[in-house]
C-alpha cells in the first residue's frame, strides 16, 4: 500500500492512533546491541511466551537503546513507566506475577540512586534521565524501530509532509535560523551547507549520511540507527528535497550489524508506503536511499575518504578543494551530514528554526548526545542542551565519580579532542568553549577519569589509535605520529628524558600544520592538552622514572613498567 498524499498520511495515522490503546500494559524491553549482548533476546522471548501462555492482553515491545546500557537489560512497564534494570531470565515470571498481575513493585529490580541509596520506581524520576533534555532519543524506548507504524503513530513523517509543500529556500531558511551545526565533529552550519548544494546547478546531486562513527567509545549514531531509523530517513529526505538532490546514501560501518539491519528494514518500509521513491506524497519529488557498508576504518569517516570508499576505491582522503559540495560522489555535487545532524531536521521543520534555537548557547543550538563513559557512576548516552556544564553532566547525570575517588580529567572529542581538568568543570558544552580550552566537541565522546588514571598513558593510548588508523598517505601523519608514539611509549616505560616534552611539542606543531586531513591535523591534540593541563604526570615519568598510576587499573588497557634497576657500581 502506498500513501499518496498528505491527507492519506493523516488518515493512516488516525487509524493507527485509534487502534492503539494508550492504557494497555506494555512491557518495553531494550533490544539495543548492548542489552542484546546481556541476554535481551532470550528475555524478550521468555516474556512473549509467558504472556501468551497466560493469555494476557499485554504488548511486548522490543525497542532500541534508551542509553543506560550499563544497567541493561532494561525493562520498562508502561503506562506507569516502572523501570527495572539488570533484569535476567529468572525475573520474567516474577515480573508478570507480581508487577503485571498484582501491581506490586519488585524492589530488587529498581534502580538505586548511587548517592542517596533511594530506590526509584519511575523511569522519568531516574536522575540519569531526569536531568537530560531528550529530544532526539525521546522515542528510543517507546517504539519498535522495525515497525514503521510505531514511528508514524508518534507523528513520524509529518515533518516531511509539511516540507514537501514548502519552497526549498524556505526550508533552508528555517535550518539556517535554527543554528544547527554539523554533529560529525566540525560544527559547520548545516543550513549553509544545504544552501551551497541547492545552488549547484547539476542534474545529479547526492546526499550522504555519515554513519561511520569511528571514535572509540562513541555510539550515539548507532543508538539512533538501531532505535529510530525512520527519523534519520525523514531528515535525509527533507534534505534531499531542499537541496534538489536525486539520491541518498547511508554509509554505515559493517561492525554495526543491528544498525545496518534496522536502517535497511526502514528503507524498505518507507519505500513500500511511498515515503521514498517516485512522487513522494504526491509532491512531484522523487528520492531514493541506498545503504553502503564501510569496513570500519576510522579514516573512512573523513568525508573524502568516505566518498572514495563508496566509489569502491581505497578509503583515503584527498586534498580539498574541491569540496564534496562541488565535486563529491562520482564527481557530482554531494552533501555529507552526520546521523545526529539529520535527526534534528524533522523537529526544525515541525517547530520552526526559532523554536529550535531557544535552547543552547549563543553559537551552539539544540541538544547534543554524549557517550558518557569511564569512572562515573552512571555511564551511557546522555542528551543535553548545548551549554549544560561539564559538572552537571558528570556529577548530576553521571552521578559523580565511582568509588568516591577524586575527579581528575574529562576527555572530550575522542582521538581529535583533549583532556580538561577540574578547573574547567564549569564550562558549558558548546563548540567554541571547548576549543578555547584545548578540547573539542568531536562527535560526542566523553570519558571521565579519576585520580588513579595516568594522563601520559591516556595520551599514549590515543596516539597508538591514530597511528594504527593513519592511512599513510602523507608523511607528517604516517611518520610523525609514529615518532610521537615512540616517545610516549618510552615515557610510560620510565625511560623519558626532559627534552621529550619539547620534541613532542615540535612534532605536534609539524603534524598539525602539514597533514593532509583532519586525522593528522588533530592527532596531537590529546598529547598537547595533557602536557598543558597535567604537567605533573609528565614530570613524574621523566624525573622519577616511575608512575604509580600506570600500574593501577584504568579505563584504558593498563601498561605496567618497572623502574630500571639501579646499576651496580
Ligand atoms: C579522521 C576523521 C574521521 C571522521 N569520522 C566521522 C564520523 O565517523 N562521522 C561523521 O559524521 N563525521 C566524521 N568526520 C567528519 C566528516 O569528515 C564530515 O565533516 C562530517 O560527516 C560532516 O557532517 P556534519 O556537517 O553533519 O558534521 C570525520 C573526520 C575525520 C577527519
Ligand atoms: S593525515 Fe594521516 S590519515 Fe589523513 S591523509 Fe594523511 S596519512 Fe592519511
Ligand atoms: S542497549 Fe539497552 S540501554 Fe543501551
Amino acid at each position: 500500500m502506498k500513501i499518496r498524499s498528505v491527507n492519506e498520511l493523516s488518515e493512516y495515522r488516525e487509524r493507527i492512533v485509534k487502534s492503539h490503546n494508550p492504557k494497555k500494559t506494555t512491557i518495553s524491553i531494550c533490544n539495543g546491541a548492548g542489552c542484546l549482548a546481556l541476554g535481551a533476546k532470550t528475555l524478550s522471548e521468555l516474556f512473549e511466551n509467558d504472556v501468551k501462555k497466560r493469555n494476557l492482553d499485554i504488548e511486548i515491545l522490543k525497542t532500541g537503546c534508551p542509553g543506560f546500557c550499563e544497567k541493561g537489560p532494561l525493562v520498562t512497564i508502561f503506562p506507569q513507566g516502572i523501570f527495572y534494570s539488570k533484569v535476567t531470565s529468572d525475573d520474567v515470571s516474577l515480573i508478570i506475577d507480581e508487577t503485571i498481575i498484582k501491581g506490586k513493585i519488585i524492589d530488587r529490580l529498581l534502580y538505586e540512586d548511587p548517592n542517596t541509596k533511594e530506590k526509584i520506581k519511575k523511569v522519568s524520576d531516574v536522575p540519569f534521565y531526569k536531568k537530560q533534555t531528550r529530544r532526539l532519543l525521546s522515542l528510543n524506548d517507546k517504539i519498535d524501530p522495525t515497525n514503521i507504524s510505531h514511528y508514524i503513530q508518534y507523528n513520524g513523517y509529518s515533518a516531511l509532509s509539511l516540507a514537501l509543500f514548502i519552497p526549498q529556500d524556505e526550508i533552508i531558511k528555517e535550518v539556517k535560523k535554527s543554528g544547527l551545526r554539523g554533529r560529525g565533529g566540525g560544527g559547520f552550519p548545516t543550513g549553509m551547507k544545504w544552501e551551497f548544494l541547492k545552488k549547484e546547478n547539476a542534474s545529479v546531486k547526492y546526499i550522504i549520511c555519515n554513519a561511520d562513527e569511528g571514535d572509540p567509545g562513541a555510539f550515539m549514531d548507532r543508538a539512533l540507527m538501531e532505535g529510530n531509523p525512520h527519523l534519520i530517513l525523514e531528515g535525509m529526505i527533507i534534505g534531499g528535497y531542499a537541496t534538489g538532490s536525486t539520491e541518498g546514501f547511508v554509509y554505515v560501518r559493517t561492525e554495526y550489524p543491528l544498525a545496518l539491519k534496522h536502517i535497511t528494514i526502514a528503507i524498505q518500509d518507507a519505500e513500500k508506503l511511498g515515503f521514498l521513491g517516485e512522487n513522494i506524497l504526491g509532491s512531484g519529488f522523487s528520492f531514493k536511499i541506498k545503504v553502503r557498508e564501510g569496513a570500519g576504518a576510522f579514516v573512512c569517516g573523513e568525508e573524502t575518504a568516505l566518498i572514495a570508499s563508496i566509489e569502491g576505491k581505497r578509503g583515503m582522503p584527498r586534498p580539498r578543494p574541491p569540496y564534496p559540495i562541488k565535486s563529491g560522489l562520482f564527481g557530482k555535487p554531494t552533501l555529507i551530514n552526520n546521523v545526529e545532524t539529520f535527526v534534528n531536521i524533522p523537529y526544525i521543520i515541525q517547530n520552526g528554526g526559532d523554536d529550535y534555537a531557544k535552547i543552547g548557547t549563543k553559537t551552539s543550538k539544540g541538544t547534543k548526545i554524549f557517550a558518557l563513559a569511564g569512572k562515573v557512576k552512571n555511564t551511557g548516552l546522555v542528551e543535553v542542551a548545548m551549554g549544560t556544564t561539564l559538572k552537571e553532566i558528570i556529577f548530576e547525570i553521571g552521578g559523580g565519580i565511582l568509588g568516591e575517588r577524586e575527579f581528575k580529567a574529562v576527555q572530550l572529542g575522542g582521538p581529535s579532542g583533549g583532556c580538561l581538568s577540574s578547573k574547567d568543570l564549569d564550562i558549558g558544552v558548546d563548540y567554541e568553549s571547548l576549543i578555547l580550552k584545548g578540547a573539542m566537541m568531536g562527535s560526542g565522546g566523553m570519558i571521565v577519569m579519576d585520580e588513579t588514571n595516568c594522563m601520559v598513558e591516556l595520551a599514549r593510548f590515543f596516539m597508538e589509535f591514530v597511528q594504527n588508523e593513519s592511512c599513510g598517505k602523507c608523511v607528517p601523519c604516517r611518520i610523525g605520529t609514529r615518532k610521537m608514539l615512540d616517545i610516549l611509549t618510552r615515557l610510560t616505560k620510565g625511560k623519558g628524558k626532559q627534552e621529550d616534552i619539547l620534541e613532542l611539542k615540535r612534532l605536534a606543531k609539524l603534524i598539525k600544520e602539514s597533514s593532509l586531513c583532519g586525522l593528522g591535523q588533530t592527532a596531537p591534540n590529546p598529547v598537547l592538552s595533557t602536557i598543558n593541563n597535567f604537567p605533573e604526570d609528565y614530570r613524574v615519568h621523566i624525573e622519577e622514572k616511575f608512575c604509580p598510576l600506570c600500574k593501577s587499573k584504568g579505563v584504558f588497557p593498563v601498561r605496567h613498567f618497572k623502574p630500571e634497576e639501579p646499576k651496580k657500581e
